[in-house]
């Protein structure tokens, strides 16, 4: 039986399918009206009910009960399917271990490694574009950012025919996954749209990733990267299986490849649709940069960038809508929510509630101008909040504002269309396509070549 809680129904219901149909349409819409129904608001996904978390002090207090509120509903259910039981995605009652298994990788001393691989290949990246030449922003800067991901994370040469495969094969399965968010696992054995697609992409993921796994252990090499720690850690006297290394490898490809590229894609648009924020990103670039790419020792001084990043985060969080579950009778402001209830939190909601940012559609980076946390906690949380708080969230911020500082640098971005694009609610929330002229800029950069050590 579908547990009842006390919390107010949204309206607009239809028979069977309840909101599937507005949260299919025009989801990020309806999700940001549900605070004038209450701080807690049901809505019906077919046969499940679900209850959307309103304000952001309640938001915070669930997320940091991160044993009642464990991982799961609609959203983990579903990402379980793609990724396993990786770190994003395993119950409270492992996810200390897993945290300590990755929490090395993102130590500190690690990010001026990882840095410098995302500065020579932004700048290869960047370099490669004609002059005057049309670009689709997204699966471009996807492409970038799944060739970060793959370099950071996996130093040794891997066959290069896969990335495109690979960059393709996460778009297909995050695309493909919204739909099935909404859809009750109940109706998984009839053959609905995009059903093939979303069973191929996943399984073809994990064949790739294991092909990794398999390379790895034949070379027997320790590359002192993401794959050999996982290869070689043993916990408890035992080392992790090969289905344990594959989820944690699929989980870092998938939470770290798409969402940085949607970043980077709202972030070109919206320097094309904002002329002034377009020249003073380039006015910063062109002070801060020594040859036309961003390194790690320049981001100390890219406040503006920085800024703009920031506001992207707010209005365009890529981690747009996520779900948990109430493992124990519990109560969440004055509602009773019994064991089972499935619960939907979201950044895209929280970041526009007009008493907390004013004019929330407004694109403003200068709100970020003298802070880079808002006032009170729980009011901005692109990355979550708690334990379950993104491990990446340095590496995004490092990776974008490289990306968006050497674009700026060296590139005039126009549109090539009075048309904006749609945010695309997919599992990561991105632009819909989204074409921009880019022309070289004739400044001090012109003439620079790819960053140090670059290759191509
Ligand atoms: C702009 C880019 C990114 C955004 C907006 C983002 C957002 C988030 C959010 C909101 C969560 C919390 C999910 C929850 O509470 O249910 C999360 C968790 C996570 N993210 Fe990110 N992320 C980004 C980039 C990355 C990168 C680059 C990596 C890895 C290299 C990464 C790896 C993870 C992992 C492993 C978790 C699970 C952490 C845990 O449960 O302990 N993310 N991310």
């Amino acid at each position: 039986m579908t547990p009842s809680c006390t919390a107010l129904r949204a309206p607009g219901a239809v028979p069977v399918l309840g909101h599937i149909p507005r949260m299919l349409r025009d989801p990020c819409g309806f999700l940001s009206a549900l605070p004038a129904y209450g701080d807690l608001v049901q809505v019906k996904l077919g046969p499940v009910n679900a209850v959307v978390i309103c304000r952001p002090d309640l938001t915070r207090q669930m997320l940091l009960d991160h044993r009642t509120f464990d991982k799961g509903g609609p959203f983990f259910d579903r990402l379980r399917e793609v990724i396993g039981n990786g770190l994003g995605t395993c119950p409270y009652s492992d996810h200390r271990r897993q945290r300590g298994l990755l929490q090395p990788l993102f130590r500190p001393a690690r990010y001026p490694g990882y840095a410098a691989v995302m500065s020579q290949n932004i700048a290869t990246e960047v370099e490669a574009w004609g002059d005057g030449q049309v670009i689709d922003v997204l699966p471009t800067m996807h492409a970038m950012t799944t060739r970060i991901g793959l370099l950071t994370m996996f130093a040794a040469p891997l066959d290069s025919t896969l990335l495109a495969e690979l960059h393709h094969t996460i778009n297909d399965s995050l695309t493909s996954m919204y739909p099935r968010i909404l859809i009750p696992p109940q109706l998984d054995r009839l053959p609905l749209p995009g059903k093939r697609r979303y069973d191929r992409s996943r399984a073809r993921l994990r064949q790739i990733t294991e092909g990794f796994i398999a390379q790895y252990r034949q070379e027997g090499t320790d590359h002192h990267d993401l794959l050999s720690a996982l290869l070689t850690t043993s916990q408890d006297g035992r080392s992790l299986s090969d289905t344990e290394i594959c989820d944690q490898v699929v989980t870092m490809f998938v939470a770290g490849t798409d969402t940085t590229a949607a970043v980077l894609a709202w972030a070109v648009y919206l320097m094309a649709r904002h002329p002034d924020v377009q020249e003073r990103l380039q006015q910063e670039a062109d002070t801060v940069l020594t040859g036309g790419t961003a390194t790690w020792d320049d981001l100390p001084n890219l406040a503006y960038t920085r800024s703009v990043v920031t506001e992207i985060l707010r209005l365009y969080p890529p981690g747009w809508m996520l779900t948990r579950t109430v493992t124990t009778d519990t109560e969440l402001g004055g509602h009773h929510l019994p064991t089972g209830t499935a619960l939907v939190f979201s950044s895209y909601l929280l970041h526009r509630i007009p008493e907390i940012y004013p004019q929330p559609e407004r694109f403003d980076p200068d709100r970020w101008a003298d802070r880079h946390a808002p006032a009170s906690p729980g009011t901005f949380m692109p990355f979550g909040h708690g334990a379950r708080k993104c491990i990446g969230d340095t590496f995004a911020m490092t990776e974008d504002t490289l990306g968006l500082a050497t674009i700026a640098a060296r590139w005039n971005v126009r549109l090539t269309s009075d048309q904006a694009p749609r945010p695309l609610a997919r599992a990561i929330l991105a632009p819909s396509k989204t074409l921009l002229r880019f022309s070289r800029r004739t400044s001090k950069h012109t003439r620079t070549l790819p960053g140090p050590g670059a290759t191509g």
